[in-house]
């Protein structure tokens, strides 16, 4: 199975490294002199390779950026106008398309509607999967465009130098998947995290959770509201054993010390509105804007502002013209850091060791029937794909509780009850889950699933006569 990359988790902190040596020398060699963040001309690294776009939600960056991406490195792409102008307008399925589609192309680049998506795909196809977005999930290429524009624009030597930054995210937390994407790679290299959601639209549970779990992120709530503040910060996180150990207790006991921390933002990074998930677009009044006024406070001054684009409102355009404003720079780095990834992906420069699928080292659950995803957005509660898509998890915990993440959507559910099948008995320790067999084990998420599918509680059955 080839490398994919579905979420921002599969590449590691070296594999980040190595895509930016490779844009960097794309960069030394293809800029426009004109404009240094520019690609142009052609290479010849591609032009064996044939990479296939397909798109079930519009596009301007992302799908283009990859389709110039290849191109510049000599490559052929072949793409479709609209999805409804694919055979998944008559219902085909994600994992026949992809089986398709893999005779056609090197390198599928998938966006879609369904959060998980980008995963069937990648089970499936015998090519490389990028995930261009999927749902609310994730869309691990703008991360890597998002971090190589900070890479550029502080002038890092490597990405060690994310330790030292204090970034505010700002917006639609909950539906923007950039955001998602982001936040874990920001935790992973040890940034200091300042979430700003608008309200309402906070950062998904399964998320935060992540962020304390998977990354060591220490949370810390600003106690009271610190008067001159100028956005309500809602969550602050930040690594207990990176250099921002001293701050984040700081902010516990002395909200001066957060003060400080916001005057001291290196970036602002802004999303928009991801009406087209069900946000509701009236909060919109309430959403401050990122404008040259907000940006005039002196501590500012050496501050950027990011946005994955497209904006509608919330960034204003007064700022395009201010060097702070580095929005059209990001967008153009996606063709150098689309290529770098396309050039490590498929070896290009023939090192002889394209990279190896990355093994998760979770356990696994699979059961047809109790604990189900109920995310709606999940993949796996479509029509086409439920016919062929087990309902797969990973366990996360199963120490003093039970979690499981979803394989597709990665969203998280606590364990009510542990199940033994050939008893119809259900037990409420977390325990039962390392004794009981793996075939005869069924989990379901609130006691009362449990009840419904017929089974008694273990304390019951060994009360009886
Ligand atoms: N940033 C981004 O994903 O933009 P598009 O939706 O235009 O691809």
């Amino acid at each position: 199975m080839p490398r994919s990359i579905v979420t921002i988790d599969d590449l590691s902190n070296d594999e980040l490294e190595q895509v930016f040596v490779i844009a960097d020398d794309i960069l030394a060699r293809m800029a426009d002199p004109a404009r240094p963040y520019r690609i142009r001309g052609r290479a010849k690294l591609a032009e064996d390779q044939i990479l296939s776009t397909l798109f079930f939600e519009p596009s301007t960056r992302t799908r283009f950026s990859f389709e110039s991406a290849m191109e510049r490195l000599g490559g052929g792409v072949i793409s479709s106008p609209n999805s409804a102008a694919t055979s998944a307008a008559k219902g085909e399925s994600i994992a026949d398309t992809v089986r398709v589609v893999e005779n056609y192309a090197d390198v599928i680049v998938m966006r879609h509607p369904a959060e998980g998506a980008a995963r069937v795909a990648a089970d499936y196809a015998c090519v490389p999967v990028i995930n261009a977005g999927d749902g609310s999930h994730e869309h691990p290429t703008q991360t890597l465009c998002d971090l190589y524009t900070l890479h550029k624009e502080r002038g890092m030597k490597s990405l060690a130098d994310f330790s030292g930054l204090n970034i505010v995210l700002y917006g639609d937390l909950k539906h923007g998947r950039t955001v998602h994407s982001l936040v874990f790679a920001l935790a992973r290299l040890r940034a200091c995290i300042i979430l700003v959601p608008v309200k309402g639209l906070e950062l998904p549970e399964h998320v935060t959770r992540r962020l304390q779990r998977d990354y060591d992120c220490v949370a810390a709530m600003p106690e009271k509201p610190s008067p001159g503040r100028d956005l309500p910060v809602d969550m602050i996180y930040v690594t207990p054993k990176g250099p921002h150990q001293q701050t984040i207790y700081g902010f516990l006991d002395a909200p001066a010390e957060l003060k400080n921390v916001l005057s001291d933002i290196h970036v602002f990074y802004v999303t928009r509105l991801q009406t087209e998930r069900g946000t509701d677009a009236s909060g919109r009044g309430a959403y401050q804007k990122i404008d040259n006024e907000f940006m005039k406070k002196k501590s500012y001054k050496d501050s950027r502002v990011m946005h994955p684009l497209p904006r509608v409102g919330e960034l204003g355009y007064d700022l395009d013209d201010d060097p702070r404003g580095v929005y059209f720079k990001q967008a153009a780095y996606g063709v150098t850091v689309r290529m770098a990834l396309l050039t490590w992906l498929l070896d290009l420069t023939k090192t002889g060791t394209p990279p190896a699928a990355r093994e998760c080292e979770l356990p696994e659950y699979c059961h047809k029937d109790g604990i189900q995803c109920n995310n709606p957005a999940c993949v796996t509660r479509l029509a086409t794909e439920q016919q062929y898509i087990e309902k797969e998890f990973w366990i996360v915990e199963q120490k003093d509780s039970i979690v499981l993440r979803c394989m597709y959507c990665e969203y998280e559910y606590t364990i009510a009850c542990v199940g033994r099948v050939s008893k119809r008995e259900y037990s409420t320790d977390p325990a039962q889950l390392k004794v009981t067999p793996r075939n005869d084990r069924i989990l379901f998420a609130q006691v009362q699933d449990a009840v419904n599918a017929g089974y008694t509680s273990s304390a019951e059955s060994a009360a009886l006569p």
